[in-house]
């Protein structure tokens, strides 16, 4: 199994980082999975294609919001009353260009932190004609934090984060404790929140720490099966074709009282 989860971690190269040191960090004080110096990302210089470069410059204008320290007005940027779905770390968004197709009637608010990635969504929103998806280009803890007041989620959605897999890196992952609760925070009751990963060491800790969080519960016995509106993306249909595995989980905030 070793071997094949190393091959695993190899077909995913396109978005995650090459890197291998990064900054030094200061040790994270016991149980905060996110302190202002540890981030779940490293911002590489990878190229943004003349494409992408265009999309940015004419397309940004309206699908891209400022990161602000204050309530986002979901309505006013979308234009429009709809169930709000936050999405972490979309990469080149082609999960996220699906899914805002086949699901016309919510509103999706993706974060993504790589320039091309974000070129390349907005490509597609101009190619694909999408209108129900705006993007922010900043941390997705902070925007969590700062602009998405308790229950104002109706679901997230975080699809193959980077599962830093060096034991000293462990503390970059997205799935940690505190940072769950302050998803669960942000749900509404009954909202759900899905992740997804090829990496079965995380899809483990995954398991482990959105059972033990309070506010939430699994909608299956253990991993979910893939919910349709998830397509199968190039790298997994290829990870898939090779024989890896795929993990998906889905949990709820419970109803209110
Ligand atoms: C391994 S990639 C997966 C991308 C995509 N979801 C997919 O399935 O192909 C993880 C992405 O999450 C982004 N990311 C990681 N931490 C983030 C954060 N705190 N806020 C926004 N984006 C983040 C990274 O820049 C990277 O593009």
């Amino acid at each position: 199994m070793g071997a094949r989860l190393g091959r695993n971690l190899q077909s995913r190269t396109v978005t995650e980082s090459p890197i291998t040191t990064l900054p030094s960090e200061p040790a994270a004080p016991e149980g905060v999975a996110h302190p202002k110096a540890i981030k779940s990302y490293v911002l590489r210089a990878g190229r943004t294609t003349a494409g992408q470069s265009r999309a940015l410059q004419e397309l940004g204008p309206r699908y891209l919001l400022d990161f602000r320290p204050q309530p986002l007005d979901a309505a006013a940027v979308f234009g429009r009353q709809a169930p709000l779905i936050l999405e972490i770390g979309f990469g080149m968004g082609e999960a996220t260009a699906h899914i805002a197709q086949v699901r016309p009637g919510d509103n999706f608010l993706c974060c993504e932190v790589h320039e091309p990635g974000v070129g390349a969504l907005l490509k597609r929103i101009g190619e694909q004609h999408i209108d129900n998806i705006r993007i922010v280009r900043h941390d997705a803890v902070q925007v969590l934090e700062q602009m998405l007041p308790p229950a104002s989620l109706d679901g997230v959605h975080i699809f193959f984060p980077d599962p830093w897999h060096k034991t000293r890196h462990h503390k970059r992952r997205l799935i940690q404790p505190p940072l769950v609760a302050l998803l669960a925070s942000r749900l509404k009751p009954g909202g759900y929140l899905h992740c997804a990963t090829d990496w079965q060491p995380y899809a483990e800790q995954m398991l482990q720490v959105l059972s033990a969080e309070p506010l939430l519960a699994n909608t299956a016995p253990d991993y979910a099966p893939r919910p349709g509106y998830r397509p199968l993306t190039k790298f997994e249909n290829r990870g898939l074709r090779l024989g890896h595995g795929v993990w998906d989980l889905v949990f709820r905030r419970a109803e209110a009282g």
